[in-house]
């Protein structure tokens, strides 16, 4: 099995909070994330696939068809957005990093033959981040 990778990239804003909570108990867990007039991320991501390299082509996956997945799943969908605002996924589901690593697997991944692995690691900051290859 062999593994290729692909790096992107998204600005995207977000609040960190629960509208079943109070202010003051979204502010006591998410701190400044909760700010009411949202925060924003430059987002950076790795989406790794792996399987069998297919002997006919040499490709696990034709790094085209991988970049335009991405970028019609990923990067159209959240660049220059507001998380909660203007994605349906969050609009009931708090946009931590964790949640969105998941969304963009599973956006990914349905678009994917079956038989590939997908892991999408997700960069909030530089130094922290997150990620989720469906387990
Ligand atoms: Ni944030």
């Amino acid at each position: 099995m062999v593994t290729v990778s692909r790096k992107a990239h998204f600005n995207a804003a977000h609040r960190l909070y629960r509208k079943d909570w109070s202010f003051e108990k979204n502010d006591a867990v998410f701190g400044k994330c909760n700010n009411p007039n949202f925060h924003g991320h430059n987002y950076e991501l790795i989406a790794s696939v792996t399987g069998e390299i297919n002997p006919e082509t040499g490709y696990v996956i034709d790094m085209k068809i991988l970049k335009d997945i991405i970028k019609k799943e990923v990067e159209d969908a959240f660049d220059h957005k507001n998380l909660n605002i203007d994605v349906p996924e969050f609009e009931n589901l708090n946009p931590t990093a964790e949640n969105i690593v998941v969304v963009i697997y599973d956006k990914i991944k349905s678009k994917l033959d079956s038989k590939l692995d997908l892991e999408v690691t997700l960069y909030e900051t530089p130094r922290n981040f997150v990620s989720y290859s469906g387990k």
